[in-house]
């Protein structure tokens, strides 16, 4: 058997092409940032050319790195970037419109209608999801009605829909010459259109938006030995490579970092925070804003459910002060600003740029700086933004707490904002449980690895992988009771003032 696994990570903000070998350490990468299109406030686009262009230079420059053929993966997992909507005419191979983002908030008047009628009920009990701009199916519905001749092309079976996920397997598998059209349950399950106990797509749901059945790609397991097809041999790798895993980035990370068990979650800290919990082939339902999805299908086994807490804004806020504010350099300086200062000085900050996610679903509420006095500095507001990531987090943790009646041991953590100490004692603190962070960080291509070897034998089973994870640091908690939830009560202070903002 050939020594590595290949994994592709579709991003929001960049595409990479990793390698690991069986004790799941990296052994090669390369990564290309694709640009992000704001026609107007509010709207966030990706070219889909630009992305399959990028995703086949990352896997040919990370496999040249190394010098490596196609004979050398035993299979190919794809990791992607939820939600995000494609369209494309599948026989010229040409999408109809820009990828249409999660974070995009055009289709904010078709959400909020699907409350008014009682349809959003129907979506919260089959799909598990509230009626929000950030999943697919407003988002094909705005294509559909806003852009010439596809309806026509949908009804006819021309027009069809992909995340990411299906847009690159469907170009690795042979675009206009037999390209496979699929998705795993996981990214299916993110668009309002599954139903989350068939695992099917469902007519009542696909009548609310208006779409035809045709333009939807086929539903398989996040592993599964023969669904995805084979990456062509004229393909990015040079030679025929089986495509063997496909999750949601989030889902896959909830991989990477094993969560295999009941109880078991993990937060990614990226352009925005999204934390899983596994509970298990049970279906949880949230009373307390939390959405319920699909964290995997290994095989023929029985899917595993998870509670999401899913916030958008948090490494953006960062990136908000650097570009925006420009009280720092780089992200890292957010950082060494903030230590300046003992604490955040009675500032609070709440990054609802784009409305609240969870546990708030609020796209009425905009971000708000409050507590300021004379006082305060530049620190106080960078010790205020990192505070909000971990007040945004401990929101969903006390979510996941009354949903689940899970109280967690300890939080695993990965992504980009992991690199700041500061911030993870933060969380620490904020929480009161510890927070640990392991050894390889990129959890996220990891889980794509790893559901493709599972399926393949390149890994027996998932207690094989458990064992490839390690601890790399562990941040235990300083603050004493009173400070942590004088602190938190503060912060939910904070967030009533963001609400009713926008008519
Ligand atoms: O739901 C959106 C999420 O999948 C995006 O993740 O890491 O690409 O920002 P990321």
């Amino acid at each position: 058997m050939a020594d590595f696994v290949g994994a592709i990570d579709q991003g929001t903000t960049s595409t990479r092409f990793m390698i690991f070998d069986h004790g799941g350490n990296e052994v090669g990468r390369h990564q290309l940032e694709h640009e992000q299109i704001l026609p107007q406030a509010g709207w966030v686009e990706h070219n889909p050319i630009e992305i399959w262009e990028r995703t086949v230079a990352v896997a040919r420059t990370a496999m040249g790195k190394l010098n490596l053929g196609a004979t050398d993966l035993a299979a190919l997992g794809i990791t992607n970037q939820r939600e995000t909507t494609v369209v494309w005419d599948r026989r010229t191979g040409r999408p109809y419109y820009n990828a249409i983002v999660w974070q995009d908030t055009r289709t904010d008047r078709i959400a909020s209608a699907l409350d008014r009628d009682g349809r959003g009920d129907v979506i919260r009990q089959k799909a598990g999801l509230p009626p929000a701009t950030y999943f697919s199916g407003g988002k094909i519905q705005w294509i559909l009605e806003n852009v010439d001749g596809v309806r026509e092309a949908a009804e006819r079976g021309d027009a069809i829909f992909g995340n990411t996920d299906s847009w690159l397997l469907w170009n690795l598998t042979g675009g206009v010459d037999g390209g496979k059209h699929v998705t795993d349950v996981t990214n299916a399950s993110r668009t309002m259109l599954m139903n989350l106990e068939t695992l099917q797509w469902d007519d009542e749901l696909l009548s609310f938006f208006g779409i035809p059945r045709a333009m939807l790609p086929e539903i398989r397991p996040s592993s599964d030995p023969s669904g995805y097809g084979v990456c062509r041999v004229s393909g990015p790798l040079g030679g025929e490579v089986p495509i063997t895993g496909d999750l949601g980035d989030q889902q896959a990370a909830t991989v990477g970092q094993v969560c295999f068990n009941v109880g078991e979650a993990k937060n990614t800290y990226g352009t925005g925070n999204f934390m899983l919990l596994n509970t298990g082939t049970e279906l949880v339902r949230s009373s307390n804003g939390l959405l319920t999805t699909v964290a995997y299908q290994l095989g023929d086994a029985a899917p595993v459910y998870a509670l999401e807490g899913s916030i958008a804004v948090t490494g953006s806020a960062v990136q908000w002060l650097r570009d925006q504010l420009r009280i720092i350099g780089n992200a890292a300086e957010s950082e060494s600003l903030a230590a300046q200062v003992e604490d955040s000085g009675g500032v609070y900050f709440v990054p609802a740029f784009s409305g609240l996610f969870a546990p708030y679903w609020r796209s009425d509420a905009r971000g708000a700086i409050v507590g300021l006095s004379r006082f305060n500095t530049n620190a106080h507001i960078a010790r205020a933004t990192l505070e909000s990531i971990c007040y945004q987090s401990r929101d969903v943790v006390e979510a996941m707490r009354e949903d689940s009646g899970v109280t967690l041991d300890v939080l695993k953590v990965d992504g980009g904002v992991t690199a700041n100490n500061l911030c993870m004692q933060l969380q620490a603190d904020v929480l009161g449980v510890p927070v640990s962070r392991p050894v390889v960080a990129e959890t996220t291509a990891l889980g794509a690895a790893y559901a493709a070897g599972l399926a393949v034998g390149f890994w027996k089973d998932t207690n094989e992988l458990r064992a490839n994870w390690n601890e790399s640091q562990r941040w235990t908690p300083n603050w004493d009771a009173e400070r942590r939830e004088s602190g938190y009560g503060r912060w939910k202070k904070a967030v009533e003032r963001t609400l009713d903002w926008v008519d």
